[in-house]
């Protein structure tokens, strides 16, 4: 079994999770959408940018504090919403959040969570983010923002993404249910995990108190099924302006993709988006989002804050992607990762070895700041030298247009 101290990277942190956690709930976190192909490409098309350093200046005092929707952080990885965390750890959200608020960032509680907007409110005083899923329900959507206000969330978060359930064909053959129960296909996986059942059992029993359960018994079924109940299928502009109007506060969408979107998104005068794929979960085959930010981040980056998520595991991704001109980036299965083997610490040491890569790589590519970042630092893995094309475009069909401009 890995320890706490034989975890030296992010994917350690998936190992120890994977041997700790019954694989019903390793899968839910693990896996994503048809065959995976998001999942996978999310961190595999970091590889395909490269990073060019610039030597003999000073970086003695690297700076990594940001603004990022309204809230200030001592360097710019935001932890992203997830579901369930209670089943990985008793300790759940109110863990993660206090190991973001100690690590000088800020956190996303997800509509799913299993603990409520009022006990998060008042685990931290640090700057918090609530991520709305929108039901087909107008009151139940007002109470959810007017419960954000008054336990002082600062961020409100709308994800548009799940207008119809991903194709999770893990979550189907594990058998996972919300709250986990036993059944055929997931029996043996419990079992062989007696530790993770003891003290699942012992904690106080897991319930979903920012969503209406369907069977009024804390249980929502399968994931797919509730979504396909409960959630808003249409989700327009007019709703997200009435939403704005509710919360009055910084407003930001997640799941946005496209840069026409992204211009939609600056003309509704939202605070800023959250290009993201749902981590591979949601629409399979989307596009790595690190492919996309260079271009979202140029049409739209002045005028709202322009964040990413996705396949994020090491420093130097983080890099890349302010580089192309992401405000800030998010995580989500590292810390989950963290979470579910080792609790608040192993969040902690997640957050903290990925701050130290990223001012590592800062230093190594001689920036002083992140503001210091952009795409002069960024060169395509299969960009042919210049010597040889002399005119701009010969690569053209593989380098986002926004990089093509800079680079040319
Ligand atoms: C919830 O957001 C999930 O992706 O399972």
């Amino acid at each position: 079994m890995k320890r706490l101290d034989d975890c030296f990277n992010l994917a350690d942190f998936r190992d120890a999770a994977r041997q700790r956690l019954p694989s019903a709930l390793f899968h839910y976190i693990d896996g994503g959408a048809d065959d995976e192909l998001t999942v996978r490409s999310n961190t595999t098309a970091f590889d395909h940018y490269r990073l060019v350093p610039n030597y003999l200046r000073s970086i003695s005092d690297i700076t990594t504090d940001r603004t990022v929707f309204g809230c200030h952080v001592d360097w710019p990885v935001l932890l992203s919403p997830t579901g369930l965390n209670r089943a990985f750890n008793p300790s759940g959200e109110i863990a993660v959040a206090r190991a973001a608020a100690e690590a000088g960032t800020t956190y996303a509680l997800s509509g799913m969570g299993t603990t409520s907007i009022e006990e998060i409110g008042k685990a931290t005083t640090a700057p918090k983010i609530f991520q709305l899923y929108l039901f087909n329900d107008d009151a139940l959507n007002f109470a959810l923002i007017d419960r954000c206000k008054a336990a002082g969330f600062n961020v409100l978060c709308l994800t548009v993404d799940c207008i119809a359930a991903g194709n999770r064909e893990r979550d189907l053959r594990c058998g996972l249910t919300v709250p986990p129960t036993l059944n055929r296909r997931n029996l043996f996986g419990f079992t062989r995990h007696p530790l993770w059942c003891l003290r699942y059992a012992a904690s106080e029993r897991m319930t979903m108190p920012n969503i209406p359960t369907t069977d009024g018994n804390g249980s929502i079924g399968t994931l797919a099924s509730y979504f396909a109940q409960k959630m808003e299928q249409n989700i327009t502009w007019p709703a997200v302006e009435k939403l704005m109007r509710r919360w009055d506060g910084p407003f930001v969408i997640k799941g946005l993709q496209s840069v026409a979107d992204a211009r939609d998104a600056a003309t509704a005068g939202v605070s800023g988006i959250i290009v993201s794929n749902h981590g591979g979960r949601q629409l399979g085959s989307a596009a790595p989002t690190i492919d996309l930010i260079a271009d979202i981040a140029d049409a739209v980056g002045d005028r709202l804050d322009v964040v990413m998520d996705g396949g994020i595991r090491r420093g130097t991704h983080v890099v890349k992607a302010l580089a192309m001109g992401a405000r800030a980036c998010m995580i989500g299965r590292p810390y989950l990762y963290g979470l579910s083997a080792f609790g608040q610490p192993g969040v902690q040491r997640v957050l903290t070895l990925l701050r130290a890569e990223i001012r590592r790589t800062l230093a190594l590519l001689g920036c002083a700041s992140v503001d210091a970042l952009g795409h002069s630092h960024i060169r395509l893995a299969n960009q042919i030298p210049q010597f040889f094309t002399h005119a701009a475009g010969t690569n053209a069909d593989a380098l986002p247009p926004a990089l093509l401009r800079s680079s040319a």
